[in-house]
């Protein structure tokens, strides 16, 4: 069957659904799967056609089964402006074997190993903060996750003014991609606008700072590169099947695929767990009562997550209602059949966590918080794409175990001194879906010490 006869709602002649979809898209795809079903029309401008799927067995044939017949879309394409030909942007045979090459150093073991470096700088954060003031929880979640990548890529022998250097350059760079991916017209990067300098600047200095560390790095003796636990060290000594490594451009571009993936995310992640947390009081109680049991005031170190189960639960919970990447898209490039449609090279298939989530064919009252529902194999009583907040298939997110040993770090650091909750005066909180999913104009809260 050909495409034509999937449904849609009703588009203006030149725009399609663009316009609509641009105003609230997390409302507008949930609209659109509500009335017309599994996979729903939608044309952005004039040729670009969107299918939106929302029935996870398909979900698995797009990411998984069929995927060699598929790409990266559009969106992402814009960010090889930072990230270069990274293992997010690149695909086929130049995508595995940096995934072959990656891929061991984020094993479970290997990353336990930057436990004290997350604890730590949660700590240091609260140094900062003094009880009964307001803070800007987004951004000093956003703060944290960025120093805490910047320790576990470089080491901790990082002097603070070039750490601050690399923070506003990433700052330059994330909003750059952003706006970017979300513009009505794509200026070449090479006219000056404003934006355009200021980016260009920023990849000045960063490709300056980060090609510098690699040269010392290259140089130093095997001996001081020994015992050396830092994702640069490890890029850097990967080998191949057939013994070649990473030349220094594709290590500058992993270096900074890492920098733009895996820290937004997480701390958009913590911000909402926060926010949730805040509204509901008896799941805050149960998680200090567990935080308290666990851990009887130490200091939380990756081996004790197993036990703080509730925790565990809070995080799914919080990824469901707020997945932090809310749609990952997919563009044809071989012509491929899916749920008896065919598809051609250009069309664009968007599958959205945000929408799945909240699916009330697996989740019971779906608009509500409850950690409890994932308790048990509750996972193994759903389809496995009805729940897929790091993606799927080959391209799963290399940085799961990362990010939520990370994120329950710093919640259990968090939890065992502090209790955050709105300002008074706090505006409801609006949902914003940029690359990463964020509370729009950030979350203010007061954090009140324990007693
Ligand atoms: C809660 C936090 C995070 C979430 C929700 C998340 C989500 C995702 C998702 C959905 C994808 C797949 C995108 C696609 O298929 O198009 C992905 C890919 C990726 N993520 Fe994460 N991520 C998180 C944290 C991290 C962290 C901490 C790192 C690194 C330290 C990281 C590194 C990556 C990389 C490198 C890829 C590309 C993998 C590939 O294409 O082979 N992510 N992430």
């Amino acid at each position: 069957m050909s495409t034509k006869t999937i449904p849609g709602p009703r588009g203006l002649p030149i725009t399609g659904h663009l316009l609509a979809f641009r105003k609230d898209p997390l409302h507008y795809l949930e609209q659109s799967f509500r009335e017309y079903g599994q996979l729903v029309h939608l044309r952005f401008g004039p040729s670009r056609h969107l299918y939106l799927l929302t029935e996870p067995e398909l979900i698995k044939e797009v990411l998984l089964t069929k995927q060699q017949h598929f790409r990266k879309a559009k969106g992402l394409q814009t960010a090889k402006a930072v990230v270069g030909e990274g293992i997010l942007t690149s695909e086929k045979e130049k995508h595995l074997r940096q995934r072959r090459l990656m891929q061991p150093s984020f094993r479970k073991d290997r990353i336990s190993a930057y436990g004290e470096a997350m604890v730590r700088h949660a700590e240091r954060m609260m140094a900062n903060w003094s009880g009964g003031r307001t803070r800007v929880i987004t951004d000093d979640m956003m703060q944290l996750t960025l120093d805490i990548i910047m320790e576990t890529m470089f080491g901790s022998q990082l002097e603070p003014d070039v750490v601050g250097e690399i923070s506003r350059a990433i700052d330059v760079g994330m909003k750059y991609v952003s706006a970017r991916a979300s513009s009505f017209i794509d200026l070449p990067a090479s006219i000056p606008t404003k934006s355009n300098r200021e980016f260009q600047e920023a990849s000045k200095l960063l490709d300056g700072v980060i090609y510098g560390i690699i040269e010392k790095r290259r140089k130093q003796t095997e001996e001081a590169a020994t015992g050396r636990k830092d994702l640069l060290s490890m890029l850097l000594a990967a080998r191949d099947e057939d013994g070649s490594s990473m030349t220094d451009e594709q290590v500058r571009d992993e270096v900074m695929t890492i920098f733009l993936a895996g820290h937004e995310t997480t701390a958009n992640t913590l911000s909402w767990t926060w926010y949730l947390l805040s509204l509901n009081p008896d799941a805050e109680r149960k998680l200090h009562a567990e935080l308290d049991s666990v851990l009887q005031g130490r200091r939380p170190a990756p081996e004790d997550l197993d036990k703080l189960e509730y925790l565990q639960l809070l995080l799914w919970e919080s990824m469901r209602l707020y997945p932090a990447v809310w749609a990952i898209n997919r563009e044809v490039v071989e012509e491929v059949e899916i749920g008896g449609h065919t598809f051609r090279p250009g069309d664009t298939i968007m599958m959205s966590q945000y929408v799945m989530h909240r699916n009330p064919n697996y989740y019971d009252n779906p608009e509500q918080f409850r950690p409890e529902r994932f308790e048990g194999d509750f996972l193994k009583t759903i389809p496995q794409f009805a729940y897929f907040p790091f993606g799927g298939g080959p391209r799963v997110c290399i940085g799961n175990n990362f990010a939520l040993m990370e994120a329950a770090l710093i919640i259990a650091a968090v939890g065992q001194r502090f209790k955050l909750r709105l300002a008074d005066d706090h505006p409801p909180v609006e949902l914003e879906p940029l690359v990463t999913l964020r509370p729009k104009n950030g979350l203010r809260m007061i954090v009140e010490a324990r007693a």
